[in-house]
C-alpha cells in the first residue's frame, strides 16, 4: 500500500475554510496527549473558555467548544433552544441560513422564513415588519454568509429581536475572528462558530456561547434536550462542574490547537487581526480589478474573509480551480447551490489573510487566465 501521508502536498488554503495553519498551532497539536479528565487538561479547558470570551467579546459563562465541526455548533444551538411548536423566524439569504432552517424544522419549530436574494444583504425594514407580524420565540440568521460573501447587519436584527423579546441565534462560523462581533451588546442569545476559518486551527471544533437568559430557557425546558452529546446542561458540568463530570472523551490535541490559535489572536490583538483581514480583502479586490475580475457583492456588504468572484463568461470554472491546485498548489472554493459555476470563493481567513498570499493567488490567476 503506498504511503499517501508521505506524499501530501502543502497547499495554500484560500477557499472557504479550512485556512492555512501556522507552525505554532501545528506544534501545539503535537504535544503529548492528556486524558480528558486530567487536572492539567481541565486547566487548558479553563484557558480556552477565558480566551474564547475575549475573542468573542462576551461575558457569557456558558462559553465552550463543542467537539465537532461548525455544523455541530448549529445543531447544539438549535437542539438546546428550539422546543417543538415554538414560533421561529429564520432570515435567509444564502445556503447556510437555509441549512439553519432545515435543522430547526427537523426539531419541530413552527418555522417562518423570510428570504432575500443570494448575494444581497438582508433588508432590515422588511425583517422588522415580519418580526412585528407575529410573536416569535426565536429568530435566527447568519452573520457572514460563506455561500455568497455577504456580511449581514446582525446588530440591527439583534436590536429588533431584543425589542420583540425573542431569543436571537447567530451563525458566526465564518465571521468570528475576522470581523468585530459583540454578542452581548447586540442582543445575541446563542452564537456558534468553527475552528478552521478565521481562528486558524484545523476543523473539528465549534466554539459556542449562550447568554444567561438562553441557559435559563434550556433549564426550563418541558422535555429534555433530545440529543445527549450536544446537551448544554450536561456539557457545562464537564466544562465547569465541581467536580467535573465525564461527558465525552474530548479530543485533547484538537483542544491544544484551539488553545494556541486563540492565544495567537490575543497576542496579535483582535483589533489588529480584524484590520489585517480588512486590508487583505481590500488589496485582493484592487488586484483582481486590475486583471478584470470583480466581486459579486457590493460595498459595504462584503465579507472581508470570504470573497466571491464573478467567473467571466467563457471561463471554465472547474478547469481553473484544477490548474490552481495542480500547478500552483492553491485551493480556492467553487460556488454553492444556485451560485455553482457562477462564482469562485476566495478565503482570506486567519493565518491566510495576508497580502503576500493575495499576490501568490493573483499571480497564478493572471497566468492561467492569460491576463
Ligand atoms: C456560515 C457557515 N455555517 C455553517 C457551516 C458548517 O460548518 P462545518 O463545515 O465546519 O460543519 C459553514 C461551513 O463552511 C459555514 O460557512
Amino acid at each position: 500500500m503506498p504511503d499517501v501521508l508521505s506524499s501530501l502536498d502543502t497547499v495554500l488554503l484560500m477557499g472557504p475554510g479550512p485556512s492555512t495553519i501556522s507552525a505554532e498551532v501545528y506544534a501545539a497539536m503535537a504535544k503529548p496527549t492528556l486524558g480528558h479528565m486530567d487536572p492539567q487538561f481541565f486547566s487548558l479547558m479553563d484557558g480556552i473558555q477565558e480566551s474564547l470570551r475575549k475573542v468573542m467579546e462576551t461575558a457569557n459563562a456558558a462559553t465552550i467548544t463543542i467537539s465537532a465541526t461548525g455544523s455541530s455548533g448549529m445543531e447544539t444551538v438549535m437542539v438546546n433552544l428550539v422546543e417543538e411548536g415554538e414560533p421561529m423566524l429564520i432570515v435567509v439569504n444564502g445556503y447556510f441560513a437555509a441549512r439553519m432552517a432545515e435543522v430547526a424544522g427537523r426539531l419541530g419549530a413552527a418555522l417562518d422564513i423570510i428570504e432575500f436574494p443570494y448575494g444581497k444583504p438582508v433588508d432590515v425594514d422588511e425583517v422588522a415588519k415580519k418580526i412585528k407580524s407575529k410573536a416569535y420565540t426565536l429568530i435566527g440568521m447568519v452573520h457572514g454568509e460563506t455561500s455568497t460573501g455577504v456580511l449581514n447587519p446582525i446588530d440591527k436584527i439583534g436590536a429588533l429581536a431584543k425589542e420583540a423579546g425573542a431569543y436571537f441565534i447567530v451563525d458566526a462560523v465564518t465571521s468570528l475572528g475576522g470581523v468585530r462581533l459583540l454578542p452581548d451588546a447586540w442582543g445575541i442569545d446563542a452564537l456558534y462558530s468553527c475552528s478552521q476559518k478565521c481562528i486558524g486551527c484545523p476543523s473539528g471544533l465549534s466554539p459556542v456561547t449562550f447568554s444567561d437568559r438562553a441557559m435559563q430557557k434550556i433549564f426550563a425546558r418541558k422535555k429534555k434536550v433530545p440529543n445527549f452529546y450536544l446537551d448544554m446542561s450536561l456539557l457545562m458540568k464537564y466544562w465547569s462542574g465541581s467536580p467535573r463530570a465525564y461527558h465525552h472523551t474530548a479530543p485533547a490535541n484538537m483542544y491544544y490547537g484551539l488553545y494556541k490559535a486563540l492565544a495567537l489572536i490575543l497576542e496579535e490583538g483582535p483589533e489588529k487581526v480584524h484590520e489585517r483581514h480588512a486590508q487583505a480583502h481590500q488589496y485582493l479586490a484592487a488586484e483582481l480589478e486590475k486583471i478584470g475580475l470583480f466581486l459579486l457583492v457590493d460595498e459595504p456588504h462584503r465579507l472581508p474573509m470570504l470573497n466571491t468572484i464573478v467567473i467571466p463568461a467563457g471561463v471554465d470554472d472547474a478547469a481553473v480551480r484544477r490548474e490552481l491546485r495542480s500547478a500552483y498548489k492553491i485551493e480556492i472554493g467553487s460556488g454553492l447551490g444556485s451560485l455553482a459555476g457562477k462564482i469562485w470563493r476566495i478565503g482570506l481567513m486567519g493565518y491566510t489573510a495576508k497580502k503576500e498570499n493575495v499576490d501568490i493567488l493573483t499571480g497564478a490567476l493572471k497566468k492561467i487566465l492569460k491576463r
